[in-house]
């Protein structure tokens, strides 16, 4: 069968920009970096990106290109059923991610409607949590459907569906040739004009000045690992599925590095822009900064269309601008975040793209609709906690562990991507991920596993949150749990047989 592949190089960079540059990077960035101590996560964040992050995504792009199939295919390309496993539990978080992820943009695309006259009134807050998720219930309980969030949840999938329907090069490159340009532009005069707010300068004080007593806890660390994993979209399956549809001769490690710079430069922008808008509002109300930056999922939607309230002109025109950027942003990352179990099921039970859209798509819309309930919020952050901290960032280090380790694939890896691309990869790159990745992050994640886990369960007080011991272990650590077990179920099942072999000739780049 013909692989489809993207039209152009410069195709390819904007939907691998267009999958990292997301809601992790306007709407979750600003807020992790600011619970895990401002400045100071700024140290665990940088070494993260550079010691993991982007010799991951090289690793995964090279990865994708060499053995050309879907996460699960490529693992079973690269170490059979010994490594399968992986690609499915990478697919299994992505399929979770994108159940809540399209509720996110969901809220934005109704919130830039409301933009346009400030319908969230004097108190937001209050509109956030009472009008517009009517969140009137205990974490746990799903009380009744908001309709209100149901409605643009079934426009999110539409488009998302829609769009993947029409294949890699007519439906997702294009796409993302018209959402990544507009976004820029967009976010870049929001940005402009937050930093030239009066009180600017306070936030991103505020911002950048470390706690340097947060630094040696491992919860920051492991979240810094999370995050970057998240923003950049690897360690599940996004990133080897779309350089699968690389053409052989493509260029691979310039790619992940311009890929993984604007995803931080974007990151880093749109917190200073969020951080510049705290401070400006900050000196408007007269109070340190620590009291107007809310700290969690609410920092957009709540103290966003705060800040809006208060802009000095031309309110509505900056709400729309901002909740447009987080609704084009997170739609270009929900396709590629869809397209892992999209080519994942069509590979592996030998389906049509069409039907995979149908039955993957169509399944993740109907459970995402829980997130639409009165309840959601809470089933939302405990998800997305647990998801990035035990699916994610577990997820990175096992896969670094099996591929480097165990498999011993860095060299292979390493000719194969020089082959190809402009920059060589140097020792440095097998070094970050022979020893600094597995051994910080295992050492992080020992850590947290430690003090949430084991030490915090023993009493109701400590989690997450301050949420019951129960919704924790069935609203976070089950579902975390369950991505994995679902990826090994899923890795017993037997492969089509158009995809089941892979020889040797195949693995030459023609
Ligand atoms: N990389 C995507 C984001 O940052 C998933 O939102």
């Amino acid at each position: 069968m013909d692989r489809q592949q993207w039209g152009t190089r410069a195709g390819f960079i904007l939907a691998a920009v267009g999958s990292a540059v997301g809601l992790g990077n306007i709407w979750r960035f600003p807020y992790v970096a600011y619970e895990n101590g401002g400045g100071a996560f700024l140290i665990p964040y940088l070494f993260a990106l550079l010691t993991a992050g982007i010799p991951i995504l090289i690793m995964e792009f090279t990865m994708g290109h060499k053995y050309r199939g879907s996460a699960p295919l490529t693992f079973f390309r690269l170490g059979g059923k010994k490594s399968e496993w992986i690609g499915w539990w990478g697919l299994s978080v992505a399929f979770i991610i994108s159940t809540y992820y399209a509720v996110i943009i969901a809220w934005s695309m109704r919130y830039t409607i409301f933009s346009f006259n400030q319908a969230w009134g004097e108190d937001p807050e209050a509109f956030l949590f009472s009008e517009f998720l009517k969140l009137d219930v205990a974490p746990g309980e799903t009380g009744g459907m908001v309709w209100g969030i149901l409605i643009p949840l079934i426009i999110v999938w539409g488009l998302a569906l829609g769009i993947l329907f029409k294949g890699v090069k007519k439906g997702i490159e294009m796409a993302n040739r018209i959402f990544i340009p507009t976004l820029v532009v967009l976010f870049l005069i929001i940005v402009v004009r937050a930093v030239t707010l009066p009180g600017a300068a306070t936030g991103l004080n505020a911002f950048f000045e470390p706690n340097f007593d947060l630094i040696t806890d491992p919860t920051i660390w492991v979240a810094a690992y999370g995050h970057i994993f998240f923003s950049l979209s690897i360690a599940f399956a996004i990133m080897i599925t779309y350089s699968s549809y690389l053409s052989k001769k493509s260029d691979i490690t310039n790619n992940a590095f311009i890929t993984g710079f604007a995803n931080s430069g974007f990151e880093l922008l749109a917190g200073i822009g969020v951080f510049a808008a705290l401070g400006f509002m900050a000196t408007q109300m007269n109070v340190p900064v620590a009291d107007v930056a809310d700290a969690g999922v609410g920092l957009a939607f709540a103290v966003f269309p705060q800040i809006i309230n208060q802009f000095p002109g031309m309110n509505g025109l900056f709400g729309v601008l901002f909740f447009l950027s987080l609704t084009l942003a997170g739609l270009s990352s929900l396709i590629s975040i869809t397209e892992t179990y999209v080519a994942g099921i069509s590979e592996k039970f030998g389906t049509s793209r069409s039907k995979a859209v149908v039955f993957g798509g169509g399944l993740a819309a109907i459970i995402s609709t829980l997130f639409a309930t009165q309840g959601g919020l809470f089933f939302l952050d405990a998800v997305d906690y647990f998801i990035n901290q035990f699916g994610v960032a577990a997820l990175g280090l096992v896969e670094v562990i099996m591929v480097i380790w165990i498999l011993r694939k860095a060299d292979g890896l390493r000719s194969h991507a020089n082959l190809t691309s402009d920059i060589k990869l140097g020792g440095w790159w097998k070094f970050c991920l022979v020893f600094i990745t597995p051994i910080v992050l295992g050492y992080m994640m020992f850590g947290l596993l430690k003090q949430n886990i084991l030490q915090e369960f023993a009493t109701d007080t400590g989690n997450y949150e301050g949420y019951t011991t129960t919704f924790v272990l069935f609203g976070g650590v089950a579902v975390a749990g369950a991505a994995l077990i679902l990826g090994i179920l899923l890795s017993l099942t037997k492969w089509n047989k158009k995809h089941a072999s892979f020889n040797e000739e195949d693995k030459k780049v023609g």
